[in-house]
Parts: C-alpha cells; structure tokens; sequence
C-alpha cells in the first residue's frame, strides 16, 4: 500500500476508557432512529469484506460465523459485506442476485438475531462493479487483445503494413517508446490490465447501466428483506460503479454524467425504484464518499450536494468513507489484477500506522462534518454515519458530542476484538485489543485471502472448536471474550 512520504509512526491513542456508568449514560451507547427502525446505540461496524463466501458466492458456516462474532459484541449497526447483485460468477464474493440467495441470508439474519440476543439491527450492502482484467503479460496482449487501430499504424508510419508486422514491431519496441504509438486506455490495458469505465459509453452494456442498474438493486433489496435482513445500504462507495457514476471523472454524455446533477441521477433512480420495491417502513440508505482523492475526482461540496439529494429523496441513513479509487492504483504484477487500495485513495480510506504530520486516525471526521451540515442546512435529519481510525471511547463520544456525525463506526478495530462495544459498555475498556493499524488484514484482503487479524490469528489454534483458514495456519475467527476478569 502506498505510504505517506513523511513516514511518520503512530501507536493507538484509545485514551481513557469508561466506567460502565459512563457508558452507559453516553451519547455513543444512546439509542438513534434510522427511518422506521430504531438503533439501540449509535455504534456501527461498517461493511468488510473477509473474503468466507465460496465460488458460488453462498453464506458459508464461515460467512455465519464471521458475522456471528461481531453480533456478539452487540453494535447497534452491522453491515455484511459488499454483497453482489448480479448473478454472475464473481469468486468467493458473497451474492443476493437471485432468491437461490435467500435461505442462506436468512440463516444468517438468524444468527445475528440471536447472537446479539436482538441488540444488533443487520444490513447489507449491496454491490455493482464493472469488468477487469489482470494485467497480461505484454507480448500476449500486443500479440492477441491489443485492436490494431488506423492510428497506431500512423504513429509507427505504417499505414501499408499488415497486422502481422504491426505486432511484431510493436512487441520489438521498449516499452517507453510505445507511449509514443499507443493511446492512454490502450497502455492502462498494457501496464494495470483492462478496465471497464462508466464512460464507455460506446459499449452497449455500459451505455445501457441506467436501463438495468435500478432493477438489479431493487430485486437484491427485496431479497434481503424476505431474508429478514434489517436494512439494504446501497454501495455508492469506492471504486464501483455508483462510485464511478458520482465521482467528477464521469463524462458521460447521456444525461448521467458531467453536472453533478447529472452525476447523481442513476444513484437516486435505483433508490427511487428500491424504495418502491421494499417500501416506505424498510430502511435504505447508502454509502458514499466524502472524497474521491485522486484527480479531477468529487471533494466535499459534490458530496455534500449528494448528500442533500440522497437525504431529499427519502433515504434513512448516509454512511461516508473516502478514496479507495483504481485510478492511482499500483501497477499490479503480470497475471495480478489492480487493487483499489494500493495508492493514495486507498491509505486515505483504510489508513495504516505509517502517517503523515495529521496522523491515521479520523481523516474522514472534518469532512464527513461538512457534509453532515450540508444535510441540516438541507432542512434534513437523516442520520450521518462517518467510520475511520476510531479505536477508543473518548474519539467516538467525542465525535458525536461535536455534532460531527450521529453514528460512529469502527471497522478494523472491530475486526481486532469484535468484542469491543461489548467490552467497553461493561466498563471494561481496558480488556480490548487495540487495532495498531497495521492494515495485515488489508493485506489478506487484497490477496483474496480469508482477511485474519494479526493479533488474534495464532493464538489457542489447538483449542477445541477453533476452525482454521485454508492455508491451515490461522483460526478464522477471534477468540471470544469470556466477560469480565474477575
Ligand atoms: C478487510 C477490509 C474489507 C473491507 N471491505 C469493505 C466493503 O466491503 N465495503 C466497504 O464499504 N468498505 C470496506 N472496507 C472499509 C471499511 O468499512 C472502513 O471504511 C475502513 O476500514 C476505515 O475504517 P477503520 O479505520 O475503522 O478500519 C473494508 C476494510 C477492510 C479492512
Ligand atoms: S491486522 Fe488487526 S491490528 Fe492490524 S490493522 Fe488489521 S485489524 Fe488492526
């Protein structure tokens, strides 16, 4: 992952932890109205993908028992991962694009019931991506995917040449001097692998995503409420293709890209036809960036314009991250594919312990807050959910008594002791493993890997009913908290 120049190392600050009175009286651990459901804290654990679904992307006993764990921590909010819509094969991604879906998704919603011993509303977030490649070995491509255009043989001033000759040339140039001969999308396919764009609108299924999208997340969010899933959080984050839509890189001609306004339409169209599929008393929202981070991307004032028309158009809750975006993504090596997470969008939505002079912990709380006020000046109440960097009690209070957000999320710290609400509600602060953003799971994650914590995965592996991962070498979950020490 790319790593702030200033390379400054940060230890967690969780600060002083509460008694259980404290707590207890906190705004954190205080119930919050989404729409029609109400929270019984405003704690979250945003959506994580921990890669437990199979090739078929069913909910697994691993799926069950990943999910299970955090229930027993009882947030007031948990999301399952980015969950996808289509019915297409999409490695081990956990899938809601056809009702073969739904009877695993209602084991699970079980579960989580029953774990938090019905403390824990659950949501899903659902997921659309666009196609792409690995990065090819480059004689196979300039051999086979690359289209030999009427500008590539003008550049090389071989207009009269046959196909054939063109290749072999260009496969016998260095690499740099094909800057010079091959246009941007064309070296992007070379050097990173292909990626589709939402701007290609000259491809037809690309050009027909408003036509479809609406329907596909309105069945996966009918799905998930025959499961008996709580709420549908529609994935408007990252590096996906509502992101995509949303972000100012969008050049759409169509009417769904350029004006902000025009940029924010296919989101609220398949809100609109979601909301008419579940209906008013089920709770939507979504989850979007305060900011894209890398060039030309969206900033605060596109989403704090998003914001107002998501809050307008009758979602219940917005939920921010940031970055996370392919276009400043490191090149992948030959056979891999681009990672999201690996440029400077990515440390700016998953933070890790090697910094600059601001430091890993809450970069999205100032902008989520502008945001959060572009929604009350809106004349709106929809409740904001910022996540990033929080580890301790006194930063997530802290956040809410400002007025920054009304809930506050914890992802990575709840993967280090998903326990931790738990812990901290007993007045048992003390007892919780600090995440020290390492970003080891994100490693894991970015592999495909079952994402682990580094500071539970190796212990007790030969205790009764631990299960391990694949590779054998690390349980799959944390160990649980056995209450308080005596
Ligand atoms: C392993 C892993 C998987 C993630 N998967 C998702 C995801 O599926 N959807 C999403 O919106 N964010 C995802 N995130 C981002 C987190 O929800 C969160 O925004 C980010 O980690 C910053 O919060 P934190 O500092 O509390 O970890 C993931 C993060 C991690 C570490
Ligand atoms: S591996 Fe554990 S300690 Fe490291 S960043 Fe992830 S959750 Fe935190």
């Amino acid at each position: 992952m790319w790593k702030p120049p200033e390379r400054i190392k940060y230890a967690p600050e969780p600060g002083a932890w509460p008694t259980r009175i404290e707590a207890e009286s906190s705004l954190w651990f205080s119930p919050i109205r989404i729409g029609p459901l109400t929270l019984t804290s405003r704690t979250w654990v945003p959506a994580m993908v921990p890669w437990r679904s199979n090739e078929e992307g069913w909910v697994t006993d691993d799926v069950l028992d990943w999910y299970e764990q955090f229930a027993r921590g009882k947030p007031g909010g948990l999301v399952i991962e980015a969950t996808g819509i289509r019915d297409i094969p999409s490695g081990p991604l956990l899938r809601i694009g056809h009702d073969r879906y739904i009877p695993g998704l209602k084991e699970l919603a079980q579960t989580v019931r029953r774990a938090s011993e019905g403390q824990t509303r659950l949501f899903i977030q659902c997921i659309d991506f666009l196609a792409i490649r690995r990065r090819p070995d480059p004689a196979k491509f300039l051999d086979r995917f690359l289209v030999v255009t009427d500008d590539i043989r003008a550049a090389l001033g071989m207009e009269a040449a046959d196909e054939t000759a063109i290749r072999e040339t260009l496969k016998a140039m260095p690499d740099a001097e094909l800057d010079g001969v091959l246009d941007a999308r064309q070296l992007e396919s070379l050097r990173m692998g292909f990626r589709e764009r939402v701007g290609d609108t000259h491809v037809p299924h690309i050009r027909d995503l408003p036509g479809v999208l609406p329907d596909l997340f309105a069945d996966a969010a009918q799905r998930a409420q025959e499961a008996g899933i709580d709420g549908v959080e529609l994935h408007y984050a990252h590096a996906y293709t509502m992101a995509s839509f949303l972000s100012r890189t969008n050049d759409r001609d169509d009417g769904y890209g350029g004006s902000r306004e025009n940029r924010v339409r296919l989101p609220l169209e398949a809100f609109a036809r979601v909301r008419e599929v579940v209906g008013a008393d089920y709770p939507v929202g979504c989850r979007f960036l305060t900011e894209d981070i890398v060039d030309g991307g969206s900033g605060v004032p596109d989403s704090s314009f998003y914001a107002a028309e998501f809050a307008r158009a009758g979602m219940d809750f917005l939920s921010l991250s940031r970055g996370g975006r392919f276009e400043d993504a490191k090149q992948p090596n030959i056979g891999e594919a681009a990672y999201p997470y690996t440029g400077r969008s990515g440390y700016e939505c998953m933070p890790a312990y090697i910094s600059d002079e601001f430091g890993p912990f809450g970069r999205n709380i100032e902008p989520g807050a502008a945001v959060r006020k572009a929604v009350r000046d809106a004349g709106f109440e929809t409740p904001v959910i910022v996540t990033g960097g929080v580890h301790g009690f006194e930063k997530g209070e802290r956040i809410l008594q400002e007025g920054k957000a009304d809930i506050v999320g914890i992802a990575r710290q709840a993967l280090a002791d998903p326990d931790f609400f738990l812990k901290v509600r007993a007045g048992c602060g003390s007892e919780v493993r600090v995440c020290e953003y390492t970003n080891y799971c994100e490693g894991l994650d970015q592999k495909h890997k079952q994402v682990t914590c580094k500071l539970w995965d190796r212990k007790e592996l030969d205790a009764p009913g631990v299960k391990r991962t694949l590779d054998g070498k690390r349980r799959t979950t944390a160990p649980a908290w056995a209450g308080p020490a005596a």
